[in-house]
């Protein structure tokens, strides 16, 4: 027949263009190096700091917080007395210990809204958890032997939950809490009845703090 026969000339090297390929190759390898360079470098960073990290950790001892012996707890101020007071520089503090299956004080802890509030936890058991889910960032682990400490600033009064989010035995489910944040003009050593009408107790502890702590001349109802 007449068809002409198909193309099936060999690719020879003079069709392709030699040069540039080995250009692109040379390219690609080039930055296939650098991105090597560069991931081997930051594995070198991360591993400093990491180490770094660690041995400042472990030389500290206390991965920088304060020390507190949990059979101690109740007697090492200010957890001997539980609750909240006002610092000499307007901000609060409010003290909770942590305990199979509980927080002191039992009542709610009660703060003023707009202050910086000083949160400070020991535990005199086993690793707890004091978290206010979902209106603040106070959210910590409460390690025996160990005060942890965090500061937050609540801009909406209402009661606030406070939980234990580390699992620490059979009622760990249980061991719940209650931080109540005031409006301005209310008295926390001195707070208004709850919403449902239960009259509600302070935590605010007399004379802790500074000279301004045991304010407004309040009645505790020690008696009640
Ligand atoms: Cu304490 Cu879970």
């Amino acid at each position: 027949m007449s068809t002409p026969p198909p193309d099936d000339t060999p690719v020879t090297d003079t069709d392709a263009p030699v040069a540039p390929t080995a250009r692109r190759f040379e390219t690609l390898e080039r930055y296939e190096r650098l991105w090597l360079r560069i991931g081997v470098a930051m594995l070198v960073v991360f591993a400093v700091l990491t180490g770094f990290e660690a041995f400042r950790n472990a030389t500290l001892g206390t991965h920088g917080m304060t020390a507190i012996a949990p059979d101690k707890v109740s007697s090492t101020k200010p957890f001997d007395k539980p609750g909240t007071f006002e610092n000499k520089d307007g901000s609060w503090s409010a003290v909770a210990v942590a305990y199979r299956y509980g927080f002191l004080p039992k009542g709610d802890l009660v703060v003023p809204e707009d202050v910086d509030v000083k949160f400070q936890v020991a535990s005199t058991d086993v690793v707890h958890g004091f978290q206010i889910p979902g209106v603040s960032n106070v959210n910590m682990m409460v390690l025996p032997g160990h005060v942890s400490e965090v500061t937050q600033r609540f801009d909406t009064p209402g009661r606030y939950i406070i939980l234990c989010n580390e699992y620490c035995g059979a009622s760990h489910h249980f061991m719940v809490a209650h931080i109540r944040v005031l409006k301005k003009g209310e008295d926390p050593a001195n707070p208004p009845p709850l919403e449902d009408g239960t009259a509600a107790t302070t935590s605010v502890v007399e004379g802790a703090g500074s000279e301004h702590a045991g304010m407004s001349g309040m009645d505790h109802g020690d008696d009640a």
